[in-house]
């Protein structure tokens, strides 16, 4: 039976481990520091690597500007032991601890855009923004031709790229002796802070303004939006980010509103990759530094188009994709029924297969009980006493034409249904079948042992007739008792 049911469960288990063998998926938690347009082109990139590789699951959670907030989204992250951590910390010094817990859980730490104070992290992506910041002060100076004077209006204080732009573009216009930076204004990466810092300005200081440089785009764009309120239309504006979704500062410098801006490539598709490539165990390098580009009148018709041509192509790819998830879900259904069929099939054939097998093993045991049951009383004694007894009565009276299964019955002390039930169970045949069973036997062995003729022979085993005798001999042994008798001589 075993080398029956052994394979047969082997072969389930292997079918269910097949059907349930999934790609291994990397949980890939994202902890942005805001949400804004700039952080929404970059999650949608994210979010479209899982297109490209999917085993990457995205969660991105924003912090919404706030320390405390991203403290507690990176502590989730660890309890939900999330295979990576992607963060772009609010804030240099109050994140390191958060992320250093994270590091030291043993999850693989990827910052972007934004650094700490810790040197525990896996890898960086992001521009070199002390670089950028040179750049726009160098842009900003020379285009006022080395004099003049400019604001600078800052991200939020504490915050990497804040502390880096502010000191490159400090660094260019320490160059210049003639540039005077009336004012470095505290923003916190917002637009309103951009209101406020120019409302500041305006309130305190009323000589003539030439330039003014915001850390991002949205900065400048609410300072602008103030100085324009109180009439001040001749200052020229610059910033940082250069997005090309509507509201961003492609569009800006398009409509003349600003002069410049740089990109501040977000890159999401990039930085998955360098995500899975340290998690497949690839190399990669520590530091990835993003080169930018500056916007201006000069080539930001032709940036537009290509963003409108990239957009097509994202879109496109939404479409395909959302075509091959429908698709990808029917077919899981019918593969799911098709595994469910072949499990029932396989569970009815294993069920099938043992009934048989018991049948089989049950007639052999009938069989045998059988035998004994017909042999002639110097056998060996019967299994159980009940069918040795029932032997007896069979064997003492077998000569008797009238013994019956009625007169059994009467011996054994048991209705004739009652023995019938009993003896099915035990032989599989019937009392009247045993009896004549055991006729035809103890024929055979008079045949065999004594010179009697064959109708003497058939009457001394009860038959009626030596015709009848004959039959159920042949019946029994395929061959007539003449031709046992011949064979004899
Ligand atoms: C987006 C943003 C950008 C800025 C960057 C600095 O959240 O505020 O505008 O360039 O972050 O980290």
């Amino acid at each position: 039976m075993k080398r029956i049911i052994c394979p047969i469960i082997m072969a389930m288990a292997m079918l269910c481990l097949s059907c349930g063998e999934r790609q291994k998926k990397y949980h890939i938690g994202v902890s942005q520091c805001s949400e804004d347009i700039w952080r929404f082109k970059q999650n949608e990139e994210l979010r479209m690597s899982q297109y490209a590789d999917p085993r990457i699951i995205v969660d991105i959670r924003s912090a919404d500007d706030s320390d405390q907030r991203q403290q507690a989204q990176i502590d989730s992250f660890i309890q939900e032991k999330v295979d990576l951590l992607i963060v772009a910390p609010n804030s240099r010094e109050a994140l390191a601890a958060a992320i250093d817990k994270a590091y030291d859980s043993g999850i693989p730490i990827v910052l972007f855009d934004r650094k700490t104070t810790s040197p525990k992290y896996t890898a960086y992506m992001g521009t070199d923004n002390y670089q950028m910041g040179l750049m726009m002060g160098q842009l900003i100076a020379s285009q006022m031709q080395g004099r003049g004077t400019v604001v600078e209006i800052t991200g939020l204080k504490g915050s990497s790229p804040a502390i880096e732009r502010h000191r490159g573009f400090m660094e260019a216009m320490a160059k210049r002796p003639d540039i005077k930076v009336i004012s470095s204004e505290l923003g916190d990466w917002t637009e309103k802070s951009g209101e406020r810092a120019m409302e500041n300005v305006i309130a305190t200081y009323h000589g003539p303004i030439d330039c003014l440089f915001g850390h991002n785009d949205r900065l400048a764009m609410g300072a602008r939006k103030v100085a324009v309120k109180h009439g001040r239309t001749d200052i020229k504006y610059y910033g940082v980010d250069a997005l090309p979704s509507k509201g961003g500062g492609m569009e800006m410098v398009k409509k003349g509103w600003m002069e410049a801006t740089c990109i501040y490539p977000t890159r999401g598709l990039q930085l998955m990759k360098l995500a899975t490539d340290i998690l497949d165990g690839n190399k990669y390098s520590k530091e990835n530094i993003l080169t930018s580009t500056v916007v201006d009148q000069s080539n930001v018709d032709i940036l537009l188009s290509q963003n409108v041509e990239q957009q097509r192509v994202s879109d496109d790819l939404r479409v395909v994709k959302s075509k091959l998830d429908e698709y990808f879900s029917q077919v899981n259904i019918q593969k799911r029924v098709i595994i469910g069929f072949v499990i029932v099939l396989v569970i009815i054939l294993t069920l099938v297969v043992v009934a048989y097998r018991l049948y089989i093993a049950k007639a052999q045991v009938n069989e045998e009980v059988a035998k004994d049951v017909v042999a002639p009383a110097d056998a060996p004694k019967a299994e159980s006493p009940f069918l040795e007894r029932f032997r007896n009565i069979l064997q003492q009276n077998l000569h008797d034409a009238d013994f019956n299964v009625e007169r059994i019955g009467e011996e054994m002390g048991m209705s004739r249904v009652q023995l019938y039930r009993k003896i099915k169970s035990l032989t599989g045949m019937t009392p009247v079948e045993l009896l004549r069973k055991a006729r035809v036997a103890r024929g055979r062995q008079l045949l065999e042992t004594t010179d009697r003729t064959i109708s003497e022979i058939a009457y001394d085993t009860g038959f009626s007739a030596p015709s009848y005798f004959a039959k159920c001999f042949k019946d029994e042994y395929g061959v007539s008792p003449g031709e046992v008798r011949k064979s004899e001589e």
